[in-house]
């Protein structure tokens, strides 16, 4: 495959995998496209067409040529500098790895993270959360996420793959939504009548039992074993962590337990405060669940994949 092939097949598959349902992904690039074409030649100069097919801005080829030819990946969950001088390391030692891919982002797919968190406007209306309410919230948490980021030299990493000629490729949002799918539909599978009950079912999940054995295993954080459970909602994907505010609007749409990969202290002590039950499943774990169906993808096409940086590779393939 080429950096290309592998590209465009994130693409597809996170489209397939989107918690708004592919139909609805399709509805809002046939949107962009329209929008382009409206806009001033000027306006124009700086627009990012990769997200006229693309619908995840935190997922790019960041560095290489894309019509190169991959047969070996290093794949993590982060690559910044140090990552990049990893594998240039192991490529003096004789690896041979021809792209880096990692789930976090930098460059202009960091910079523009804010965008991609459109999307829990719609996976919260889904259980429940009155749109117009997620939509004025989501709004103003992308500002401040905008904000946050935009001082902080995101590029870095970029120049260091481009100086040492190592292809790089972040694959953010993609590999969540692929993470959501499968959490979603593993926990649809089963009832449950205790917060405890869940937490023994998702440590069937061998990422999980890994990540236990490190000592990051999936934590019950607000309620207890023995709390009873209501309505689930699970949110893997959608950029970062919504406002405090959204979470009392989750409790108050009547969701009685919360599976998330992390949650910020504000947010939590609210779920608190209105007795929702909260699971952090685990940050790495997590991002590692997307990441694996997606590294199994590359392995059927004949890539090889050496995993680091903080993935927790669990193969799904059968030989
Ligand atoms: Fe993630
Ligand atoms: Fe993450």
């Amino acid at each position: 495959m080429t950096i290309q092939q592998i590209y465009d097949l994130g693409i597809k598959l996170g489209i397939e995998n989107d918690p708004r349902g592919k139909k609805r992904v399709e509805q809002l690039l046939e949107k962009a496209k329209k929008e382009y074409k409206e806009l001033s030649e000027k306006q124009k100069k700086y627009f990012d067409k990769e997200t006229l097919s693309n619908p995840y801005s935190d997922s790019r080829i960041l560095f290489g040529d894309p019509k190169k030819e991959i047969k070996k990946i290093f794949a993590g969950i982060d690559a910044d500098t140090p990552e990049i001088l990893l594998v240039d390391r192991l490529n003096q030692k004789g690896k041979e790895i021809d792209l880096l891919i990692s789930h976090h982002p930098n460059g202009p797919a960091l910079a523009s993270l804010h965008d991609v968190m459109d999307l829990q406007t719609e996976s919260y209306a889904k259980v429940g959360v009155p749109i117009n309410v997620m939509d004025s919230l989501m709004s103003e948490r992308q500002s401040i996420v905008m904000r946050r980021i935009h001082p902080s030299n995101h590029s870095a990493p970029v120049d260091a793959a481009r100086l040492l000629d190592i292809p790089l490729m972040a694959l953010h949002t993609i590999w969540d939504n692929i993470g959501d799918h499968f959490m979603a539909e593993y926990l649809n599978k089963k009832e449950f009548e205790t917060v405890g009950e869940i937490l023994d079912y998702l440590m069937e999940i061998p990422e999980y039992q890994e990540a236990k054995k490190g000592k990051n295993g999936p934590e019950i954080v607000s309620g207890g074993p023995k709390s009873k459970v209501g309505k689930i909602a699970v949110f893997f994907t959608g950029g970062t962590n919504p406002s405090k505010e959204a979470y009392v609007e989750l409790a108050k749409a009547g969701v009685g337990t919360l599976i998330d990969m992390h949650i910020p202290e504000d947010g939590l002590n609210e779920l608190k405060k209105m007795h929702v039950n909260v699971i952090n499943a685990g940050h790495m774990a997590s991002d590692s669940i997307g990441a694996n169906f997606f590294l199994d993808e590359l392995e059927k096409n004949g890539i090889e994949v050496i995993s680091g940086g903080g993935l927790i590779r669990v193969k799904r393939n059968k030989k």
